[in-house]
């Protein structure tokens, strides 16, 4: 079935609307049409936290809640979905929820702006944990700042939370919703609003029947950077495929040679599923902006967006990951070291798109990754780099580097690589292979890094991988 009109549900009320702007912010809309402003504009492009609301998903028949920026989310991505804002927290009888009842004994509020947004991460976080340790708090408020109260107090409301406060009136009414979720599911969606057009299709299939037909249009994942050209660029996007509309690319799987992802898994799936075989990959990921950022964005567009800073990027390449890409005909697969080509350039054509990425399993391997920023959270990298390493009997047999922030494009530090290879670990070789990194990488002077700093970073990253391989024994280094 496909609807002209987009359906959600709110304060138990299914609200539908004909052919909504695809181009309004879910933030504009709360504020200026459910005349709802508890939800805050701060920075209008996801950095902030003021702004966060939580969309509640049917998942498995069960209800998943995430925290979104809702200044960087379309409108009509809320098709299908519960909107929950900082004023349905209050009970009908006007009991405050336990995160707002622990923010206030906490004292977690001063002048109150940045409140509605941690109020909504916390509340994500009380939903989707059982227990609150300090760790999980931290991750669930990093991308929420506040100016005046500082954190501590936030982090004793956090604290405060016991597993009993997940019993409340959207708990007792879960029954409810997800009947309400049900009649909206699963509606493909196609948006006439002027000149501009938008599709949310639920199927491939589908997908590629509007490709064929609309060639020049743009691919909308999780927009946490394609929405920033509307809210931060001022521009339009005329036409919009929604890809994370469609469920069957919303998978993870492996076999005992590559895991697969689809192209519509958010980022904070991944996380949590590649820790087992990449512990470092989800080391890094617990520091990609934040986890309404990663709640919202996927892989495919981190790739497509081909930043040099993009911090899956380094990661995918030195595992040797392959893209696959497809149009409304044909399916092909690339190496990911061979899809960018120039400064957010890649090989990707008009009307074709990731389908999904596919990444190698090495067992023997060690694999290890690391982010330099100006601040620990919620920062993109000023360096990024991931060694892919296969040691025997204390010689390199397979290596794989690759950094980012170090060129236009996410690259392989090839020279440096060539001196490592069949060598063993010395200070010698630890040396030269640095010394090589400076003919791999000419990287420019920016706000973030000056390339002088950037070089001796990517040396010193190189240098540290090899100590702590060394520390852990996993070769004894100096052969
Ligand atoms: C506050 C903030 C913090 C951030 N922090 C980080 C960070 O720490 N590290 C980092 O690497 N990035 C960061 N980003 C950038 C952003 O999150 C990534 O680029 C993100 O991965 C984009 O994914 P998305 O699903 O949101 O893509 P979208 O914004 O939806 O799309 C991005 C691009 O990819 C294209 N695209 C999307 N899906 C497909 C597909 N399936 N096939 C073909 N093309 C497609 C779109 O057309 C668009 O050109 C941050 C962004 C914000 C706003
Ligand atoms: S307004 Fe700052 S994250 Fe949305
Ligand atoms: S209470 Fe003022 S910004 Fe946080």
């Amino acid at each position: 079935m496909t609807s002209s009109f987009i359906s959600f549900v709110h304060k138990d009320q299914i609200i539908e609307i004909k052919n909504p702007n695809p181009n309004e912010t879910l933030l504009n809309y709360i504020r200026t049409k459910l005349k709802k402003t508890g939800t805050k504009e701060g920075c209008a492009e996801g950095g902030c936290g003021a702004c966060t609301v939580v969309l509640a998903e049917l998942k498995n028949n069960e209800i998943n809640y995430k925290a979104i920026n809702s200044c960087i989310t379309l409108l009509p991505t809320l098709q299908g979905k519960q909107l929950i804002l900082v004023e349905d927290l209050i009970s009908k009888d006007g009991t405050l929820h336990p995160v707002q009842e622990a923010m206030v004994k906490y004292h977690g509020s001063q002048c109150g702006f940045c409140t509605p947004g941690f109020v909504m991460a916390l509340f994500s976080m009380l939903k989707k944990y059982s227990k609150f340790k300090d760790e999980i708090i931290k991750d669930s408020i990093s991308g929420n700042l506040c100016r005046c109260t500082g954190y501590q107090p936030i982090i004793k409301a956090g604290r405060s939370l016991k597993s009993k406060n997940k019993i409340d009136h959207f708990s007792k009414n879960i029954k409810n919703t997800i009947n309400l979720l049900k009649k909206i599911n699963n509606k493909s969606i196609k948006i006439y609003n002027n000149d501009k057009k938008y599709f949310a299709p639920v199927y491939v299939q589908e997908l590629k029947k509007i490709i064929k037909k609309n060639i020049d249009t743009l691919f909308l994942s999780g927009g946490t950077d394609l929405s920033l050209s509307i809210t931060k660029e001022r521009k339009d996007i005329n036409s919009i495929i929604y890809m994370n509309s469609i469920r069957e690319l919303n998978y993870i799987k492996n076999n005992n040679k590559y895991i697969e992802v689809g192209a519509t898994t958010p980022l904070i799936d991944f996380e949590y599923y590649i820790k087992k075989y990449y512990p470092d990959f989800t080391k890094i990921l617990k520091r990609y902006g934040s986890p309404q950022i990663r709640n919202a964005g996927t892989i495919a567009g981190n790739i497509a967006t081909a930043s040099p800073i993009g911090d899956c990027l380094p990661l995918l390449i030195s595992l040797n990951a392959q893209v696959i890409l497809q149009d409304y005909k044909k399916t092909k697969i690339v190496l990911l070291d061979n899809f960018f080509i120039s400064y957010r350039k890649t090989v990707l054509k008009k009307g074709q798109f990731i389908h999904s990425i596919r990444i190698p399993l090495f067992e023997k391997n060690i694999f290890k990754a690391y982010k330099v920023s100006k601040r620990f959270d919620d920062d993109i990298s000023s360096v990024c780099a991931a060694f892919n390493l296969e040691i025997i009997k204390n010689k390199i047999e397979v290596i794989r580097i690759a950094y980012g922030g170090m060129a236009a494009i996410p690259k392989r530090a090839k020279l440096c690589e060539k001196i490592l290879l069949n060598s063993f670990i010395n200070d010698e070789t630890i040396n030269k292979a640095k010394e090589a990194l400076e003919k791999d990488f000419k990287p420019i002077n920016d706000m973030r890094a000056s390339g002088l700093y950037r070089i001796e970073v990517a040396k010193n990253l190189l240098e540290k991988c090899c100590v702590e391989i060394k520390q852990k024994n996993l070769i004894g280094l100096y052969a």
